[in-house]
């Protein structure tokens, strides 16, 4: 039997972050000066920090200036939010992230609607949101740009293809979905209320799987050569006692017999989030600067 492509996200990133380092380069030659990504870290969670930690490290590793900010988790909002207007006024930033989840005191909404839309890389900013919606250009949330980005990579053109994005999260379902619609595939979004869910995924010539449930989507629920976009980081625990492994929202074992191409948790969409964020940050600085330094990043 034909087994599926396994799409390699982390080789893909490898060499986005490469092109994103020349760029950087070719930046620093013109405008004078680095990019300069901020990154605000609220708090103690565990994952976080380690996202934010390799945040940094590719940030200066792609050349870029990294201004980490890191807030105990008791930080009142208005301290946040005087933070946030700072690193706005900030020539040297032309990037800021705030990581998510916030502590369970501050309204994460009015944070994200304090970043200025222009330094906002990681385009949860309602005006990047409607832009994107509209068909204007902004900043593109970095995972659902990461998963289209791969999907370009592997098929080409998308138009007329049936896409089904499972998860309508602000972060990636939605924004997955208007880019799909801009690719012009016919969009299908799925969520927890839909029905006859694994009807719904036997149309698709593409599914993007961002749900958060491991191993949801079933190898029999997939038309035959399928390209399978799976966003899910779930730890489930590992057949060795007290040990855990990562596993996506795709049943990958028996999704690999009937899709055309997958791509793998860990290893696949996770390792574009960073490399996209960085390229975000390069266009940012650029659009500031007025400096053009490559067409395809
Ligand atoms: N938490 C999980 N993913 C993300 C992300 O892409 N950006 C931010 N700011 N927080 C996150």
């Amino acid at each position: 039997m034909s087994q599926a492509a396994v799409i390699d996200g982390a080789g893909f990133a490898a060499g986005l972050r490469g092109r994103v380092a020349d760029g950087v380069a070719t930046f620093r030659n013109q405008a004078g000066r680095a990019p300069g990504l901020a990154v605000v870290l609220v708090g103690e969670d565990p994952a976080s920090q380690v996202y934010v930690r390799s945040k940094g490290k590719a940030t200066v590793e792609a050349g870029m200036l990294s201004f980490e900010h890191r807030l105990p988790a008791d930080t009142a909002q208005d301290d946040l939010l005087a933070l946030v207007r700072r690193l706005n006024a900030d020539p040297a930033v032309d990037g800021i992230l705030v990581q998510l989840p916030l502590p369970k005191q501050i309204d994460e909404q009015a944070v994200i609607e304090t970043i200025d839309p222009t330094k906002d890389v990681d385009g949860f900013h309602p005006v990047n949101a409607g832009r994107l919606a509209s068909g204007l250009d902004g900043f593109v949330p970095c995972t659902p740009l990461g998963c289209l980005m791969l999907l370009k990579d592997r098929l080409g053109d998308l138009s007329g293809l049936d896409a089904v994005v499972i998860g309508r999260s602000n972060i990636v379902g939605k924004p997955m979905a208007a880019l799909l619609l801009r690719e012009s595939c016919t969009v299908t979004i799925a969520h927890s209320r839909t029905r006859d869910l694994p009807e719904v995924v036997r149309r698709a010539d593409i599914v993007v799987a961002a749900v958060g449930r491991p191993q949801m989507v079933k190898g029999d629920w997939l038309k035959p050569g399928a390209t399978v976009i799976d966003v899910g980081i779930n730890r489930v625990p590992a057949a060795e006692p007290g040990k855990t492994r990562l596993v996506g929202d795709v049943d990958f074992d028996s999704a690999l017999p009937v899709a055309g191409a997958i791509t793998p948790v860990p290893k696949g969409v996770g390792p574009m989030t960073i490399a996209v964020l960085l390229r975000n940050t390069l266009v940012s600085a650029c659009r500031r600067e007025g400096v053009d330094v490559s067409p395809d990043l």
